[in-house]
């Protein structure tokens, strides 16, 4: 099933009178199960489609049909509310609640989404188990490594159980140990069944995707299946 297809897609931004165009007509389809890694310059437009994919911008220009639905002409709630179940999003700096706990800001999804406290509880537990995490419930996010707090995060980006999950540089602010964790666990969610893109600069990273594609110009400048792949090994720490 593809579960992200753009079409032609264009992303002009405009302040005041200075347009710059940041998507030159990106067309991409990325099928259920696929690890993606997405890579070029900075300022090459990584950014930019990643939020267009997420839902969290839209396109100047173009189609964009998620998970069987064109999405060019939701309204902003129904938009949101799509993002909410088919979504999972991660950032470099994490972007964690400080005066929640790990607990706590797992939830933060389920609450907005209507969970009673209860199924939140359990849900929570239950992803938190799955990234390594179960036994820091109560910890603050400043109580934990980096690594760990990007395990929060993909576990937070998990609870609504997305079709897709998009990671922004997730290891852009770990060293190289911890992001090798944080890449295992990647591939053993895209082993079960999620469909993860990871925005990354570190070619090391990119080679735990089954393909690679390169952005330059605000355009697809190669797009290739990764030979290399390369498999983190074992269960988390
Ligand atoms: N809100 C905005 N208004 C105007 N220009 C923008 C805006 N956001 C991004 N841009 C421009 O669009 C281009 C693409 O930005 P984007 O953030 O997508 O790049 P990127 O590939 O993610 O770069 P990096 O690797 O540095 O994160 C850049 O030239 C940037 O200056
Ligand atoms: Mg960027």
């Amino acid at each position: 099933m593809t579960v992200v297809a753009l079409e032609q897609v264009r992303k002009v931004y405009r302040s005041g009178a200075i347009e710059f165009e940041a998507l030159r007509g990106v067309s991409l389809q990325i099928q259920q199960g696929e690890m993606v890694a997405l890579m070029g310059p900075s300022g090459s437009g990584k950014t930019t489609l990643m939020q267009i994919i997420g839902l969290l911008d839209r396109p100047t220009e173009g189609r964009y049909v998620l998970a069987g639905r064109d999405v060019t002409t939701l309204t902003e709630n129904e938009r949101a509310e799509m993002r909410n179940q088919e979504i999972g999003f991660v950032f470099q700096a994490f972007h964690l609640l400080p005066r929640l706990n790990v607990l706590e800001n797992v939830e933060v999804p389920l609450t907005y989404a209507g969970y009673s406290p209860k199924e939140r509880r359990e849900r929570a537990i239950e992803v938190l188990q799955k990234v390594g995490l179960g036994d820091k419930l109560r910890n603050l996010p400043s109580q934990l490594s980096g690594g760990q707090k990007q395990r929060v995060a993909i576990a937070r980006a998990l609870t609504m159980r997305p079709s897709i999950l998009l990671a922004d540089e997730p290891t852009g602010n770990l060293d190289s140990k911890t992001a090798v964790e944080v890449m295992r666990l990647f591939q053993e969610l895209n082993e079960e069944g999620t469909t993860v893109v990871i925005v990354t600069h570190e070619p090391d990273i990119a080679e735990y995707a089954g393909r690679i594609v390169r952005i330059r110009d605000g355009k697809v400048e190669s797009d290739v299946q990764n030979p290399h792949r390369r498999r983190t090994v074992g269960g988390l720490g």
